[in-house]
This record gives structure tokens, C-alpha cells and sequence, in this order.
């Protein structure tokens, strides 16, 4: 089944959104696959962000990136890519509606709180290099309560 690369970022842990973030996507009803909790160095953050190096925040936002530690997470289920990407929000907060992640938690762009994979492609890319080790494989019982 599909899966998508959550990051929450160093602002959504020291906010202490860590708890509802995680709670958003499990009563949606999509499955925890992997789960870190790290910091990273700006080399790492700088390939997680490669497709942006050419653009004039790349070096605030790796900044910000790096700023503390981070949740790294692999979340799977029918679509999750992008209805991971609707939990979220739009990018920037103040354009993102009220029910979305950034909608509730955030107003600046630089602190958007969470980072979710934009499409299955570059999310099998992130899922590798975040998770070289692979993801846990199990389903949950609720699984024939979710999906028919
Ligand atoms: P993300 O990758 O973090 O999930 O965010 P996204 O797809 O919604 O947006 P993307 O274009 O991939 O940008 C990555 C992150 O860079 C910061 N950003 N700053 N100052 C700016 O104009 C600007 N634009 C983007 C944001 O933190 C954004 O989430
Ligand atoms: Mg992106």
C-alpha cells in the first residue's frame, strides 16, 4: 500500500504538537510504519531538501531544519500521499484552512511546523533515505474496520 514521509519540524517539537500531530493521522485511520526521533546534520538536511537548492530561502529553511530535533515518520494507507498533504495544509499557514495541521498550528512559511512527501515518487525517496534500516511491517487489527 501507499506511503508518505511525515517530518515534524524542530518548531512543532519544542511547541509540543507532537502528540496531536501523530494523533491527526492515526484516527484518519492510516498506519505508523516508522518512527525516529532525531537530530539531523545540515549535509542530511541539505539532500532531504535537494529539488530546493536553487531557491533563495534553501539556506534558512536547512537552517531551520537543523535548529533542534525532529520526528521522522512513515505513514501508509489508500491515498496517503495526498491526503496527507490535505491534513497538513498549504504551504504557507496563513493560506492553509482551519482543520489543516498548519491551518491550526502555524502563520509564518519558515515555520510550517510539518514536512509531508508531495508525491509517491520523491516519498519512496525520503522513506529511503530516512529509514535506510526499513520500515516495520505489521497490519492492525482495525484494518477491516477502515477499509472494506
Ligand atoms: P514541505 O516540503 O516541508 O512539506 O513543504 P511544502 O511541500 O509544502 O513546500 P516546499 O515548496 O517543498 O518547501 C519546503 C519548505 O521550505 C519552506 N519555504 N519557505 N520563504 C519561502 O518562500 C519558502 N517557501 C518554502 C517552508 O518551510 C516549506 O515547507
Ligand atoms: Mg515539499
Amino acid at each position: 500500500m501507499e506511503q508518505t514521509f511525515i517530518m515534524i519540524k524542530p518548531d512543532g517539537v519544542q511547541r509540543g504538537l507532537v502528540g496531536e500531530i501523530i494523533s491527526r493521522f492515526e484516527k484518519k485511520g492510516f498506519s505508523l510504519k516508522a518512527l525516529k526521533f532525531v537530530n539531523v546534520d545540515r549535509q542530511f538536511a541539505e539532500s532531504h531538501y535537494a529539488d530546493l537548492s536553487a531557491k533563495p530561502f534553501f539556506s534558512g529553511l536547512v537552517d531551520y531544519i537543523i535548529s533542534g530535533p525532529v520526528v521522522a515518520m512513515v505513514w501508509e494507507g489508500k491515498g496517503v500521499v495526498l491526503t496527507g498533504r490535505k491534513i497538513i495544509g498549504a504551504t504557507n499557514p496563513l493560506a492553509s484552512e482551519p482543520g489543516t495541521i498548519r491551518g491550526d498550528f502555524a502563520i509564518d512559511i519558515g515555520r510550517n511546523v510539518i514536512h509531508g512527501s508531495d508525491s509517491v515518487e520523491s516519498g519512496n525517496k525520503e522513506i529511503a533515505l530516512w529509514f535506510p534500516e526499513g520500515v516495520v511491517h505489521w497490519q492492525s487489527s482495525l484494518h477491516s474496520w477502515i477499509y472494506e
